[in-house]
């Protein structure tokens, strides 16, 4: 690599990359052209001014963008998996709130933060918005750890003032400063960048959500949290919230909807209100797929939000997700879309081609240039193999379909992220991709 100069690197590959919903762009062995980090070109011969450089050749494989996890708990893996025949109050009560209140321990925290770190890069994500819990330290030191990886992310301390058990609730007044703490420490010029996440608006009391709101006006920082999630807690909302019309209407009003990026966990539930709120503000509404199907009884209206020109992505939900990998989240996406034409005359399905767009352009998209394979572009690529059958023949488009429905990490061959192989994720047992 070190021959065609400085940071230059050549690659040949089958790639697949999704510019626009519904698109899928298909080049069989093309040129990638990166330099510092960056895709100079994607071409399909190379050009005359790179004759006789070195060029590394994929092969059979195929190079896709990497993906993006709009909405995960980092906080939460450890519970992947368990307490799945619940609904959503009962899990948060019975799994998850006392779990989070082991986040007191600064240990712990540490433990659980690397490995999400860790495994989230072995099945391809790059990019990420993570809840943490309200404890400030362990918020603190995930910080730190996204940084050291080179993950694209946001994250914040999560706030929670009232309906919460005593093992994991604030002081009105000391979640306001700490979160000015926090977000004041971590403003920067990072990769990683700090966000405002009240936990939902059940949790959160009106005078803790204005002190919110000021900080991200004067910090000039976005907001995350879940928003109409189940039926129960869209109406729970309203009955705490009655000056507001709906749970959109309680952060807009407060003004949190222009400061940065805002990101809407499930929006499964969604008035005229909140659509027009979504829209006017460009907010990102986020659908988790297996978490939906687990927890919350209810499938976001994905088809009408992207019709009203709505901005939408993928996201795991861990712990209410149970499955680490986006790539899935896309195939349970496109399943259950389907379900939800079938039961609801007048619904459209999305296409394969539309899930896959969520999680790596739309998903990226709020991250800067990621998550498409395009000139001007991080070069955060994965490199998939493997995923023919004896005696089968598939086209491109159709092995990639297929890895995100059979397919898993042991199919991500390579990772590269800001052009940089990873080189530790992918040993066995994982060893630490930070160390
Ligand atoms: N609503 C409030 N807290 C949570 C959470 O931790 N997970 C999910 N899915 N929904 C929530
Ligand atoms: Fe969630």
């Amino acid at each position: 690599m070190e021959r065609n100069g400085k940071d230059l690197q050549i690659y040949r590959s089958n790639l697949v990359t999704s510019p626009a919903m519904g698109e899928l762009k298909c080049l069989e062995h093309a040129y990638v052209i990166v330099k510092g980090g960056v895709i100079l070109e994607v071409c399909p011969v190379l050009p005359a001014e790179y004759a006789g450089a070195e060029v590394t050749d994929f092969g059979d494989g195929i190079l896709i963008p990497a993906f993006s996890d709009l909405h995960i708990h980092a906080s939460q893996f450890t519970e992947r998996g368990v307490g799945m025949d619940c609904l959503l109050f009962d899990w948060l009560n019975t799994y998850t709130f006392p779990q989070e209140s082991g986040f007191a321990s600064l240990p712990y925290a540490e433990t659980v933060y690397r490995q999400v770190i860790r495994e989230l890069l072995r099945h391809g994500t790059m990019h990420a918005s993570f809840f943490t819990t309200i404890h400030y330290e362990a918020c603190d030191l995930f910080f730190r750890l996204l940084k050291e990886s080179g993950m694209y992310a946001f994250t914040g301390k999560v706030n929670m003032d009232r309906n919460s058990p005593d093992f994991l609730i604030e002081d009105t007044a000391k979640s306001i400063r700490e979160t000015d703490r926090f977000i004041a420490e971590h403003l920067g010029d990072s990769h990683v960048k700090p966000i405002l996440t009240p936990r939902f608006a059940p949790t959160c009391s009106e005078e803790l959500l204005k002190g919110l709101a000021e900080i991200g006006k004067r910090r000039k920082v976005g907001l995350q949290t879940h928003l109409v999630e189940s039926i129960a807690e869209a109406s729970w909302t309203k009955e705490l919230f009655p000056g507001y019309a709906t749970d959109g209407d309680i952060y807009e009003r407060l003004g949190f909807l222009d400061n940065g990026p805002v990101i809407f966990a499930h929006v499964i539930f969604p008035e005229e209100r909140d659509l027009e709120i979504l829209k006017k503000h460009g907010c990102m509404s986020v659908h988790c797929p297996d978490s939906t199907a687990n927890i919350t009884a209810g499938i976001m209206p994905l088809s009408d939000l992207a019709g009203e020109g709505i901005g939408i992505s993928l996201g795991s939900d861990i712990g209410g997700g149970h499955g680490t990998g986006i790539y899935r989240q896309v195939a349970r996406a496109v399943q259950l879309s389907k379900l939800k034409e079938f039961y609801e005359s007048g619904y459209k399905r999305i296409t394969f081609a539309d899930a896959f767009h969520l999680a790596t352009a739309a998903g990226g998209s709020v991250f800067g240039n990621v998550g498409q394979l395009r000139e001007g572009y991080q070069f955060n690529a994965l490199l998939i193999d493997g995923l023919e059958d004896d005696g089968g023949n598939h086209t491109i488009l159709e092995l990639l379909e297929r890895f995100c429905y059979i397919g898993d990490d042991r199919n991500i061959v390579r990772r590269y992220l800001d052009g940089k192989l990873l080189q530790r994720v992918t040993e066995n047992p994982p060893s630490d991709p930070l160390s």
